[in-house]
Parts: C-alpha cells; sequence; structure tokens
C-alpha cells in the first residue's frame, strides 16, 4: 500500500470540485473525504435547532449519510455555521487523520490547501464563473424536480461564495502553491484529466 499522500482540492460551490474529487480518488485508489458534508451535518442539525457549536462537537460519522444533505437550505445553513470558528476547529481532526491515512487521501473543501493540509503532497484550486456554477447547479437540481428558478440558484450561489470569501475564519483563497483549473469552458472529462496531471507530476 502507498504511504500517505494528501491531494487538496479546494475550490467555490459547484465549480466541479466533488465529481473531480471521486474521479480523481478513483484514479489513484484514494480515499476521498467530502469536507463539505461536514458543515452540511451540522447546518442540518441547526435547522432542527440545535446549537451549531455543540452540533459540531459531537459530531458522529453516521449524522454524515444522513438524508437531505444536498437540499440548498442545508447548503445555505452549512455556509453560515462554517463562519464560526468553534465549530471548523471542532471539525480539524478527523479531517486531517483522515488526510494522513496509509494509502492516499483526496480531501475537497475551501480550506483544506490552506487550513487542514497545509503540507499536502498536491493541491488543486477548482474554479468557474459564477454564472457557469449557477447553470450547472440549477440543472442537477432541476433533474430531481426541485422547482427552482435559475437566477434563484445564481442568487444562492452569489450569497455562498461571497460568505465563504468574506468570512475571518479560514475563508476561501487558493494556496499560493496550489494549481488552478478554471472549469468555466472545460468538459469535466477535460477537467478531471488536467487534475490527473497536475497530481501526476507532484507524485513524481
Ligand atoms: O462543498 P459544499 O458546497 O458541500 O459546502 C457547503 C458549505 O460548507 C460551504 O458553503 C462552506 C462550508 N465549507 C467550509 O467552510 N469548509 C470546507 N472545507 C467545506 C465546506
Amino acid at each position: 500500500m502507498t504511504a500517505a499522500f494528501t491531494i487538496a482540492i479546494d475550490g467555490p460551490a459547484a465549480a466541479g470540485k466533488g465529481t473531480i474529487s471521486k474521479a480523481v480518488a478513483a484514479h489513484f485508489g484514494f480515499k476521498h473525504l467530502d469536507t463539505g458534508l461536514l458543515y452540511r451535518a451540522v447546518g442540518a442539525k441547526t435547522l432542527l435547532g440545535m446549537d451549531p457549536i455543540k452540533a459540531a462537537q459531537a459530531l458522529k460519522a453516521e449524522d454524515l449519510h444522513a438524508s437531505d444533505l444536498r437540499s440548498p437550505e442545508v447548503a445555505q445553513a452549512a455556509s453560515r455555521v462554517a463562519v464560526l470558528a468553534e465549530v471548523r476547529a471542532a471539525l480539524v481532526d478527523f479531517q486531517r487523520s483522515f488526510a494522513r491515512r496509509q494509502g492516499g487521501a483526496v480531501l475537497d473543501g475551501r480550506d483544506i490547501g490552506t487550513v487542514i493540509c497545509p503540507d499536502a503532497e498536491a493541491k488543486l484550486f477548482i474554479t468557474a464563473d459564477a454564472d457557469v456554477r449557477a447553470r450547472r447547479r440549477y440543472e442537477e437540481l432541476a433533474g430531481k424536480g426541485g422547482g427552482l428558478r435559475y437566477e434563484q440558484v445564481l442568487a444562492e450561489v452569489r450569497e455562498r461564495d461571497a460568505r465563504d470569501r468574506d468570512r475571518a475564519a479560514a475563508p476561501l483563497v487558493p494556496a499560493k502553491d496550489a494549481a488552478l483549473i478554471d472549469t468555466s469552458q472545460m468538459s469535466i472529462e477535460d477537467a478531471i484529466l488536467a487534475a490527473i496531471s497536475v497530481i501526476e507530476e507532484r507524485r513524481s
């Protein structure tokens, strides 16, 4: 089995991070952690009336499998709890120990290359124009029969971007040593190939 090797993949909502991370993990035979799910699980608990810090401190692995974590309401709640430094602090150890597991790990989120794993062997920052990201998210949600309007999805993407970028604790910003991939004009297949080629370079 390969020794620990951490791939940090950050970027704004709906840039293609999740799909790229899963494909990269499958390609290298690494385990994948979608760190957004941690914040979504905490956000979902606050929608049920729980205190966000207590919810983060008591988070269990099975909470990541709760249904409806992908809904737009939970996404906004996740972005709101993610502003709180105490919530972020409660989630650090779990992410770091996942990152250093034997056999290699891919973590995707907002602060993996900057705060959680500043020494990651490979770092990517995946981005795309806000309107392209909103269009993709709209098509994904429309396919599930959400009854949303495109303008509403675009407004939510912009709101979440602003909150994630402007917060004081671990704001969304590319690590200095991250390779930037802008997927606005790329097919998902090309974006995956570009990501794999950056990582191959860092592995050699
Ligand atoms: O990646 P996602 O859309 O599932 O993330 C949901 C929210 O969680 C996002 O708007 C900000 C927050 N988040 C974060 O602050 N840090 C991370 N590493 C991952 C997600």
